[in-house]
């Protein structure tokens, strides 16, 4: 069983998961428009991680037979015109994602649920990874400036990515 406190805040983070996926899919959908589809594509798999990730949370409250609450997913802001600026923003977002996760890792600590602080391990070692993927794509990007072939060659790259053997199970 974990606190009301704690089960909010888990809450609050699938439907944050959910949001996530929402934002992805509408920066999918930007480099679409800028027929980029093997980056459009990453961006794709990184919306379905991020329901993945909802599921997790979703089934870990069920689990404690928590309250689920669906809350409103709020509508993402979308003005990113360019290849940088879209992952730029993932950027942004995927270090906000990883401050709220450690911020109910810090709640499970002070609350004594070690079963939820073993559950948030994936996600808080996987924001590592999450960041730092995003960050190769933008020093690549940058390097490139505005080469168009250098752009179609990342773009290929880009479109080689499958979902992470891992995330079925999260
Ligand atoms: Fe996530
Ligand atoms: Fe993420």
């Amino acid at each position: 069983m974990i606190s009301h406190e704690l089960a909010k805040g888990i809450n609050q983070q699938m439907v944050f998961e959910l949001y996530s996926a929402y934002l992805y899919l509408g920066l999918s959908a930007a480099l679409e428009k800028m027929n980029l589809p093997g980056a459009a594509h990453w961006m794709k798999m990184q919306a379905d991680e991020e329901i993945s990730h909802a599921n997790g949370f979703y089934t870990y409250l069920v689990g404690q037979d928590a309250e689920i609450e669906l809350e409103t997913i709020q509508k993402p802001e979308i003005s990113a015109d360019t290849p940088l600026a879209v992952f730029t923003a993932a950027l942004k977002h995927e270090k906000l994602v990883s401050k709220k996760i450690d911020k109910l890792a810090e709640l499970s600590v002070k609350e004594h649920s070690f079963a939820t602080l073993v559950f948030l391990n994936t996600f808080v070692t996987e924001q590592v990874e999450e960041e730092r993927n995003v960050q190769v794509i933008i020093d690549k990007l940058s390097r490139i400036r505005d080469n168009p072939s250098a752009l179609l060659f990342i773009d290929a790259e880009l479109a080689k990515r499958t979902l992470s053997p891992g995330t079925a199970a999260v």
